[in-house]
């Protein structure tokens, strides 16, 4: 079945640059959000990026006013009835996605499609809030969305084989690498990212090398695009410590333990880049200044 009108719920970082790159791919896009201010801000962001890539020259002004023209925003999640796939990136917790995805479920036809967008949560527990647990994905896109290559595609011991292949093929469509994995927490990616980040704060803590010093040691000796406390920034700590979180209590490993500092920095509200403040201090975002934390 090829996916030609594709729905995604929540119109924030990781949601709006999913709905772009479904829509530049050339499917009809549908983004819902809560408010109508959310819509508009995440349209908004969406707008920002296709310029960056008129102005680039990646793309001519006609071609980005294609993709405009297939992309909708609503709040109404009526809209959502004739999409082939939905796509949710709405906050993670695990009762709101139950109850989204029971919602969607009295609102799509059998066929739609549904994938969850979520980085950590068990993607079982979701796809039996709905009665369509084989035609139940999971599609985990990275931050930028727009940039990062990859899709992890993964599948419960429910999922339906041929709708995992049509999601891998879909990955491809959009112009990712998909790669294919099972409903463990933290998937591929995050099952091997989180540990690496949070020993990058115990490193931190127990005062063997200082902010700068950790993250110019992975970016110039193993070429990583971004340190981990840099990256942490981006990702933002709360993300990071609500992942951390999950994996422990599953995987019950120490590593996956969140450290004290985390925690603190979380508490205190210092969650990156977005917050203004983490690992460092964002007062002039061009110039970050390390932050003294130990
Ligand atoms: N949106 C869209 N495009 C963006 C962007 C954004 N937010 N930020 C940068 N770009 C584009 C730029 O326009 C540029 O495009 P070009 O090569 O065509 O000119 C390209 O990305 C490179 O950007 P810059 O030259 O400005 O800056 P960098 O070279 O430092 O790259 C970066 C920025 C792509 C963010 C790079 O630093 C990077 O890859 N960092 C690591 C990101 C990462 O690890 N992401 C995964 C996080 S984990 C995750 O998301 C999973 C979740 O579950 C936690």
């Amino acid at each position: 079945m090829p996916i030609e009108k594709v729905g995604v719920a929540g119109c924030g970082l990781m949601g709006s640059g999913i709905a772009q790159v479904c829509a530049q791919a050339g499917c009809r896009v549908v983004v819902r959000e809560v408010s109508a201010e959310l819509v508009d801000k995440g349209l908004k962001n969406i707008e920002k990026n296709l310029q960056r890539l008129v102005d680039k020259g990646t793309i001519s002004d006609s071609i980005r006013d294609q993709i405009r023209g297939r992309l909708r925003g609503t709040t109404d999640i009526n809209d959502f009835r004739d999409a082939d796939l939905v796509i949710e990136a709405i906050i993670e917790q695990v009762p709101a996605k139950r109850e989204f995805f029971a919602a969607l479920d009295k609102i799509c036809p059998p066929k739609t499609i549904f994938a969850s967008n979520t980085s950590s949560i068990c993607i079982t527990e979701i796809a039996t809030a709905t009665k369509r647990p084989g035609r139940f994905v999971g599609l985990h896109f990275f931050n930028p969305v727009p940039v990062m290559k990859l899709v992890e595609v993964i599948r419960t011991i429910a999922t339906d084989p041929a709708v995992f292949e049509e999601m891998a093929a879909f990955g491809t469509q959009l112009g990712k690498v998909p790669v294919r994995t099972t409903d463990r927490t933290g998937f591929i990616v995050n099952r091997l990212l989180v540990p690496y980040l949070l020993d990058a704060i115990r490193v931190l803590e127990d005062g063997t090398a200082s902010i700068e010093d950790i993250d110019n040691s992975m970016k110039l000796g193993c070429g990583y695009p971004m340190g981990p406390l840099t990256l942490l920034d981006f990702v933002g700590l709360d993300t990071t410590y609500y992942i951390a979180n999950v994996m422990f209590d599953e995987f019950k490993e120490k590593r996956f333990a969140p450290p004290a500092l985390l925690k603190r920095m979380v508490l205190a509200g210092w969650n990156g880049r977005k917050a203004g403040r983490g690992f460092y201090d964002y007062a002039d975002p061009q110039k970050p200044r390390p932050m003294q934390l130990t």
